[in-house]
């Protein structure tokens, strides 16, 4: 931008100096979420780099980003085109296409609300208060004796094959009315190479803005694209499966709700939303994708924490033990009782940061954000670990420790800090699953406490340095586990 571009009385924005043809990326670099954390501290927490020669916009701390989420969240919602973004749900992702402002909201308001019904709806069985605690408990109740069987038969085991098969099987059970045994090889197989689309659709992938880097030979964004195929592949035969076996009084899950919909609309003359089947339809391949990834993710790194931290998972079990007792399975309806067990998840959502940037956002028009001019059509990073690390915010912000969110009695959480931790985003984008993410991970979290002891296998010491990406996973690795009645036996 020349000076005479900026409007009077707004400022350029503070940055680095790119380079010709690449810009910065090179400061960038392979952890945006360590080198754009400590450019904030140069530039403040609204700043401009260049990638290859497009202009990104990098927002952090709390009190900016709620302004630009929240306060001007209308000029912050739309989403950049990025290369990679195309190859998502065939361009038709309601998380990472840029579709026209009407049609996102209309999409993410039919999003919202069949994830609602399919939640909240009552289970089968009456001990449970919803179905999805219904599928999440059998679930994971599951997942302990699966990983009791492979402890047996091979003495470790590695955390995310197996959780991510668990997490995938409560939303394929809300999408698509049915679960998959640990041994189907079709869906092992696909939700174990997540790995590569978070790589490439993590912020500041330099291919999504240097167009000459798309022609070289690149492993990940093959298996980028293949990975985007087999997906499509997996949802659509499914999808195919629910027409075929339709029947508007017997809506079974939400794929059928979709189509439901789309038939409705039909018959709606006045309909004046003018929006494909596919685009309706589609919309379960973003709840199915979003839907495991991310939880498993966490789910994953929760256990690697466990391990590297023994006495806090003596103390969760502790807990357990007096407030549920070893007989039966804990309950949604037991979290106000579990202090500790959700100051750790929340200590594991802050210090891990495991999706480290929201999805990249894209301003709607020309704006102005803390006295800086932001021209319209500039794609923004939102740094949620740089808030989850701010010292203005976290005492020692790098050591991990639940206790910092309990009440100084010890038995209640302190809601003010809890809040300010952000892993979901904020205002007009935020995760549409945010309920069902935290109400998976408290039952899974709480089940595995209970039962198991995780630990490390001798000669194979953990390494916690996360893998950047949309989400950030821990390298694979191989652990042990106990159960805690043979143990206390
Ligand atoms: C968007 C985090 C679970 C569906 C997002 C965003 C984040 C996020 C950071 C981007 C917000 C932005 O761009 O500003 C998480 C975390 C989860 C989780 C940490 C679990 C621990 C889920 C689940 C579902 C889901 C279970 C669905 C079943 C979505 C969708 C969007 C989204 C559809 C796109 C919203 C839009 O663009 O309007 N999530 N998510 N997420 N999430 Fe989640």
């Amino acid at each position: 931008l020349f000076r005479s571009d900026i409007p009077e009385g707004l400022q350029r924005l503070p940055g680095p100096k790119p380079l010709p043809i690449i810009g910065n990326v090179l400061e960038v670099g392979a952890n945006p979420h360590l080198s754009l954390t400590a450019m904030s501290e140069q530039y403040g927490h609204v700043y401009q780099i260049q990638i290859g020669t497009r202009p990104v916009v990098v927002l952090s701390g709390t009190e900016t980003v709620r302004q630009a989420l929240i306060k001007q969240g209308e000029e912050f919602a739309s989403r950049p085109d990025l290369y990679s973004f195309q190859f998502i749900n065939d361009g038709k992702s309601l998380a990472f296409s840029s579709d026209q402002a009407g049609v996102w909201r209309a999409r993410r308001k039919l999003a919202m609300n069949a994830l609602r019904s399919f939640s909240t709806l009552e289970g089968n069985d009456a001990g449970y208060s919803c179905i999805l605690e219904e599928h999440v408990s059998k679930e994971g109740v599951c997942l302990v004796e699966r990983l009791g069987a492979v402890m047996e038969a091979s003495g470790s085991f590695d955390p995310f094959r197996h959780i991510v098969v668990s997490v995938a099987n409560v939303i394929c059970g809300m999408c698509f009315g049915k679960r998959y045994s640990h041994d189907d090889q079709e869906l092992v197989n696909l939700v174990n190479m997540s790995d590569e689309f978070g790589q490439v659709t993590g912020s500041g992938n330099p291919a999504d803005f240097i167009p000459f880097l798309r022609f070289l030979p690149s492993r990940t964004m093959k298996a980028f694209m293949d990975i985007n195929a087999r997906f499509n592949a997996f949802v659509q035969k499914i999808v195919r499966e629910h027409y075929s076996s339709y029947d508007k009084n017997n809506i079974r899950d939400i794929t059928d709700s979709l189509i439901d919909h789309c038939e409705d609309r039909k018959l709606d003359e006045n309909s004046n939303v003018q929006i494909s089947d596919d685009k309706i339809v589609g919309i379960v391949n973003d709840l199915f994708g979003a839907g495991f990834d991310t939880i498993s993710t966490g789910l994953s790194w929760a256990v690697v924490y466990l391990v590297a931290y023994p006495e806090i998972q003596e103390k969760l079990h502790q807990e357990m033990k007096n407030v549920v007792g070893m007989e039966r399975t804990p309950r949604l309806s037991d979290k106000p009782d579990l202090p500790y067990l959700e100051a750790f998840i929340l200590e594991i959502f802050r210090h891990s940061s495991f999706v480290p940037f929201t999805i990249p956002h894209c301003t709607t028009k020309d704006t102005a954000l803390n006295g800086f001019f932001i021209p319209k059509n500039t794609c923004v990073f939102i740094n949620q670990w740089q808030v989850n690390h701010d010292s203005a915010t976290w005492k020692n912000p790098s050591s991990f420790s639940p206790e910092r969110f309990l009440n100084a009695d010890g038995t209640s959480i302190n809601k003010t800090d809890a809040e300010k931790v952000m892993l979901f985003g904020m205002g007009k984008r935020r995760c549409i699953g945010e309920a069902i993410g935290r109400t998976e991970f408290f039952l899974f979290m709480a089940i595995l406490v209970q039962r198991l002891r995780f630990h490390e296998l001798p000669g194979q010491p953990l390494d916690m340095t996360p893998e950047y990406g949309l989400t950030m996973k821990h390298k694979r690795c191989q652990l042990g586990a106990t159960l805690w009645a043979q143990e206390e036996a």
